[in-house]
């Protein structure tokens, strides 16, 4: 790799140890992809958040990284948390799991990471530019970002966003070169997606049928944004698709001049929603888990509406970042939706939270990023629907 003297100097530890190390996680990288040189990334945003994902491991090594002076030099953001922050005793999180939790945001604190603890910056403000090149690791937000942004990320994982974020500067190779960045499938969508959960259950479909390739879309006449994260975010789950295209929707449309072609139907639409149903049919919910990736206001919106005069049959969670949850109560939906016996859950989520040792079992979601990810065990785990469905078959008037 051809080093600039400044990052030759970073590499070489004139910079101090913090720096150094981080240097050597983007030239490893960098030899490992063939990349010919680093570019500048004008933000990071940086998994490995939850102490229930990173464990005492990944705590020892951020303190490592804190004992070393590390500071970051680009702004900085952080994924979901193994809780809410402030509110982690209404979750019935484990007091010793909580204490290691806070320590670890306390360390992303001292070097200078905003903890804003989301998978969706972009719904907070946080909005790279078409073309702009960020070294985010969130599979969810890398997605979207590349897609329904078109800036350039490759998914990073949680230490290389984090060695990217102190040396400001990332690997050129993957989805920062354009070349890379080209469609070999073509996806004609003949079914009629209602909302965001079939949305969801396309990506699920897709994320395993395009087999590593970037998909391109065709038939989709329109989408807001909660539909498209709902789209990318369940394609990266099962196919770790970190790029789609929309045509006449996102920025960007770049395909091949042969693409192999298929077809998405009402047949496939519902054999995947009856697959994911399939072993809890008649089965009622502990827990509905809305929010994977974390709602937008509208979302909450759509959610605290319904719930006026309502009463919830089991545990609500609202599941977003604690900005768009702000906004939420001012405008009284959390009254709401607390009022019918759900909870807004800042800064955290049903996936990387500690849901087992909360003690749910059978969980609905509207997601299909939710519903690869939420643990299984021995026993049958997810109801799979629309938020719509999940709230008119668990509530009672009151
Ligand atoms: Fe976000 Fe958690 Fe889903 S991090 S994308 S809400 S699994």
């Amino acid at each position: 790799m051809e080093l600039s003297k400044y990052e030759q100097q970073m590499y070489g530890g004139e910079f101090g140890e913090a720096i150094q190390q981080s240097m050597e996680i983007l030239v490893a990288l960098g030899k490992i992809y063939k990349a010919e040189n680093f570019i500048p990334v004008s933000s990071s945003q940086i998994a490995g958040v939850s102490y229930k994902t990173i464990g005492d491991a990944g705590l020892e090594y951020l303190e490592d990284m804190v004992k070393n002076n590390a500071k970051v030099k680009i702004p900085s953001y952080l994924n979901p948390a193994g809780m809410d922050i402030t509110n982690w005793k209404d979750m019935k999180i484990p007091e010793d799991f909580a204490e290691k939790q806070l320590k670890i945001i306390e360390l992303y604190s001292k070097m200078g990471i905003k903890t804003t603890c989301t998978c969706t910056p972009y719904l907070i403000g946080i909005r790279p530019k078409l073309k702009e090149h960020i070294a985010w690791s969130e599979s969810s937000a890398v997605s979207f970002a590349n897609s329904v942004l078109g800036a350039r990320t490759n998914r990073e994982g949680g230490p290389s966003a984090l060695a990217s974020a102190i040396c400001g500067i990332t690997p050129n190779y993957g989805l920062h070169l354009d070349e890379n960045r080209i469609s070999e499938i073509l996806i004609s969508v003949e079914a009629d997606l209602k909302d965001s959960s079939d949305f969801g259950a396309m990506g699920y479909y897709l994320g395993n049928a395009v087999k590593g390739k970037i998909p391109s879309f065709i038939k989709i006449s329109s989408a807001s944004e909660d539909k498209l994260k709902a789209l990318g975010a369940a394609m990266a789950a099962t196919g770790s698709v970190p790029l789609y295209y929309v045509k006449n929707i996102t920025p960007e449309f770049i395909l091949s001049d042969s693409p192999e072609k298929i077809t998405f139907e009402e047949r496939e639409l519902k054999e995947i929603k009856e697959k994911l149903n399939s072993e809890t049919e008649n089965l009622k919910p502990e827990l509905i888990a809305i929010g994977c990736p974390h709602s937008s206001l509208d979302e909450i919106k759509e959610i605290s509406e319904f719930l006026k005069g309502k009463k919830l049959l089991c545990d609500l969670w609202v599941c977003t970042s604690r900005n768009i949850s702000e906004q939420a109560y001012k405008l009284k939906y959390t009254e709401i939706i607390e009022k019918a016996g759900g909870k807004i859950v800042c800064d955290s989520c049903m996936v990387v939270c500690p849901i087992e040792e909360i003690g749910y079992g059978i969980t609905g979601v509207n997601s299909g990023k939710a519903a690869k990810y939420l643990p299984g065990f021995n026993k049958p785990r997810i109801i799979f629907k629309s938020i719509k469905e999940l709230l008119s078959d668990y509530t009672e008037d009151v």
